[in-house]
């Protein structure tokens, strides 16, 4: 096996945090002024919390969804930031027992908000504790055992929760109801990204000429965080091969180094590509059977691999698997089977619908979660 091979995919191109991202912390944006991109969301979102602030209310319970990286935590922070409350922090899988989170809830203050990471991961029995807490503001305590055990009702403060979720599909149908507003973080287009590393290169003080930025945006899957990863890296390459300075270059150089290729895809993501063309002749292919041909996991494809495959319009979710779009057979090339876009139209794609959507909506998501 080769080791810097699979060191340089796994740290470089992984979305979720690593050690190294560990100064991520001062780079996070406090205010919408440095939070760039995903207007929808925002500009919802800042007229929401515009109105519950005018009605001094708590804001509406509020789940964000989307692949890593995205800014879902920053996002939660600037939520509170701009209500002028605290932010408390936890995840799914850290709280265990309903007590744990009767006791997070009963700590709130007025209007805070509480972010929930992970927030597919929490357990049944706590799950229904939060029913009551989002809808009425009430927490439901047994006292007593037996006969004699009675229910008491706890009012709660009024607060916001914030879900954050990678999988939304995962999410229980009662618990997504709960929240007044659904947000889907989308992957960042290119002069999006520049903007955000034009900033983090200002803060860490690291030289990126125009050029540089045009580079590095291309090619960091729509992700603020492995932007901001690769940034890092080619700053070393910068200092150790050039002047110091990040341009076309050593961001070319330095890129190609670490196997990412001119659209950002590295090898893991031609290998699924490849498979699907080579093992299933451009597929249909179910996602078990795609992750043990390539030794992926499922969840990481469908998480982190796929929806940036998306996007560029190289593979296609259909009812029966993945499929090897004709923008893909080119972009390995190999020459596309001549039936792929009748393939595609019997699987009820058109090739005009490949391109751009990254994701399902969540609707789908909850949907589709049992067929594939
Ligand atoms: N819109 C943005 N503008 C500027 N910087 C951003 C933006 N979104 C994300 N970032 C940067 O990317 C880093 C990662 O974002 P964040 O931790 O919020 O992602 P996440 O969606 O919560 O990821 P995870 O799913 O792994 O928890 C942040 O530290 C921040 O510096
Ligand atoms: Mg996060």
């Amino acid at each position: 096996m080769d080791y810097t091979e699979f060191d340089h995919d796994d740290r470089m191109i992984a979305r979720e945090r690593l050690p190294e991202d560990r100064d991520e912390k001062g780079l996070r944006p406090l205010t919408w002024a440095d939070y760039s991109g995903q207007k929808q969301v925002t500009d919802n979102l800042k007229i929401f919390i515009e109105a519950a602030m005018r009605r001094g209310e708590a804001l509406d319970h509020c789940l964000l969804y989307g692949p890593p990286g995205l800014g879902k935590t920053t996002l939660a922070g600037i939520i509170a930031n701009e209500m002028g409350v605290n932010l408390r922090i936890t995840t799914g899988p850290a709280i265990e027992k309903a007590g744990d989170l009767a006791a997070l809830l009963t700590s709130l203050q007025e209007r805070e908000v509480l972010f929930i990471d992970e927030i597919h991961r929490l357990n049944r029995n706590v799950e229904e504790v939060l029913y009551p807490a989002m809808e009425d503001f009430a927490l439901d305590i047994m006292i007593g055992k037996g006969p004699s055990a009675r229910s008491i009702r706890l009012d709660l403060p009024r607060f916001t929760l914030i879900g954050a979720t990678t999988r939304a599909g995962m999410l229980s149908a009662p618990l997504r109801d709960r929240f007044g507003m659904v947000h889907r973080l989308e992957l960042y287009k290119p002069e999006e990204l520049k903007v955000i590393l034009k900033r983090d290169a200002d803060i860490l003080n690291i030289g990126i000429d125009e050029e540089g930025l045009n580079c590095l945006a291309r090619r960091s899957r729509g992700t603020p965080r492995i932007a901001i990863r690769l940034l890092k890296r080619l700053r070393d390459y910068a200092e150790v091969r050039g002047s110091g300075i990040i341009n076309k270059e050593i961001a070319e150089f330095g890129l190609d180094q670490l196997s990412i290729d001119a659209m950002g895809l590295d090898s893991t993501d031609r290998r699924i590509m490849s498979t699907i063309a080579e093992k299933f002749l451009g597929g249909p292919v179910g996602l078990d059977t795609l992750a043990a041909c390539t030794g992926e996991d499922a969840g990481t494809i469908e998480d982190v691999y796929e929806p940036f495959l998306m996007q560029c319009g190289f593979i296609a979710k259909t009812p029966r698997g993945r499929v090897l779009a004709p923008q893909g057979w080119k972009h390995l090339g190999l020459t596309c089977p001549s039936d792929m876009d009748k393939r595609l139209s019997g699987l009820g794609i058109s090739s005009k619908d490949i391109n751009g959507s990254s994701q399902m909506t969540i609707d789908e998501m909850m949907e589709n979660r049992e067929e594939f």
